[in-house]
């Protein structure tokens, strides 16, 4: 059972009934981890998603409270609140989509790669309750380190004989968000008007941005294009060291995660020309898991784009890439083959 009787299913309330049984057209949405830094605002900014008719809030602590608070903006979604493992499986049944921001975030010093002790563990269980209870939805992961978690969660879905590659994706979206932002700054121009493919995986030198295939055309110089590449890579740590302890980003990765996941929903409604990145099972490069371009339609991602024309810098670039990614990959895989 959902935490406590909420107000919003107190049965004098007349809409309340229809509503909860899913009776407004939308998606079914899960966030588990939802009390969390990015859990929060994204449960906040996923209440106000059109698309969505049903929002459950899972987590290990104080999701009642997100629940109550975030139940009372006037907006379609019904709310409902599942707290602890034992109301995993309730939280999942009968989910179109799940978003995972669950797990610890950097601390200044740490790479992403340091989280995997504690967060790999996080994401196995969740993964296992996904395969038992909604093994059709799509599957948003946020939790790092992105590289070796997306190839957990699918070594968790084969063993339990639910493996879609299509419905697994890794959350790359801030890094092009980032993109955005900063080239929009050295040319000048409104970061909604830009668009920076950004490939390979999420963390360090796997974060590739492709700035010779930037929407609008446009040219940087070479020192331009050292400044954007690094930034963009060290974004996630800019913000870790301007946090200073207290965490890493949290509300513009809330901001890119429902960029994500209604591209995802609007794809799985059957709107047509949805594309964009995240870390997927792929067969572009020799690696099972590589982030590019995919559109995203009914099935999830039904077509993984190739990477397109590269310049020399974005050679040499992928190839420190795929090194780092193939490494990450491994130790995800072997979590749980062993
Ligand atoms: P946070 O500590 O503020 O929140 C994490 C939440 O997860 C907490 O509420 C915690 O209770 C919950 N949690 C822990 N174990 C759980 C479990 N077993 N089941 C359900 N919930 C559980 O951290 P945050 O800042 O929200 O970051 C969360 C994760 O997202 C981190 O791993 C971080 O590195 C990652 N992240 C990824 C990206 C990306 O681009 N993919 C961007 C930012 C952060
Ligand atoms: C980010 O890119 O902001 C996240 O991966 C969090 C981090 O640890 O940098």
């Amino acid at each position: 059972h959902p935490i406590k009787p909420q107000m919003a299913e107190h049965p004098i309330l007349r809409q309340a009934d229809c509503r909860a049984k899913g009776g407004a057209p939308g998606f079914k949405v899960a966030i588990l981890g939802a009390a969390g830094g990015i859990g929060q605002p994204l449960a906040m900014l996923m209440k106000m998603n059109p698309l969505v008719s049903v929002l459950h809030l899972y987590d290990v602590v104080n999701a009642p409270g997100v629940t109550a608070d975030i139940s009372h903006m006037d907006t379609g979604a019904v709310v409902r609140g599942f707290l602890g493992q034992p109301q995993l499986e309730n939280a999942l049944t009968g989910m179109d989509l799940v978003i995972i921001p669950a797990g610890v975030p950097r601390k200044p010093g740490m790479t992403r790669d340091d989280l995997f002790k504690i967060n790999a563990g996080i994401v196995k269980t969740l993964c296992e309750g996904i395969a038992k209870c909604c093994p059709n939805a799509v599957v948003n992961l946020i939790s790092n380190p992105v590289n070796s978690t997306v190839p957990i969660a699918a070594e968790v879905f084969k063993k339990a004989g639910t493996y879609d590659p299509k419905k697994l994706l890794g959350v790359t979206m801030l890094d092009v968000v980032r993109a955005n932002t900063f080239v929009a700054e050295v040319l000048g121009l409104d970061p909604r008007e830009v668009n920076v493919p950004v490939v390979g995986g999420h963390a360090g030198v796997t974060i590739l941005p492709l700035l010779s295939q930037v929407k609008p055309p446009c040219s940087f110089t070479p020192d331009e294009i050292e400044y954007l590449t690094k930034r963009i890579q060290d974004g996630g740590t800019e913000v870790v060291q301007a946090k200073a302890g207290a965490g890493s980003a949290t509300l513009s990765m809330a901001y890119a995660a429902v960029k994500f996941a209604d591209a995802c929903l609007r794809g799985l409604r059957g709107d047509a020309g949805i594309v964009e990145c995240a870390f997927v099972a792929s067969q572009v490069t020799e690696l099972p898991f590589f982030a590019t371009k995919v559109r995203l339609g009914r099935a999830g991602a039904e077509e993984v784009y190739q990477l397109g024309p590269l310049n020399e810098y974005e050679r040499v670039g992928l190839e420190k890439a795929k090194e780092e990614l193939e490494a990450s990959i491994q130790k995800g895989v072997s979590f749980i083959r062993k």
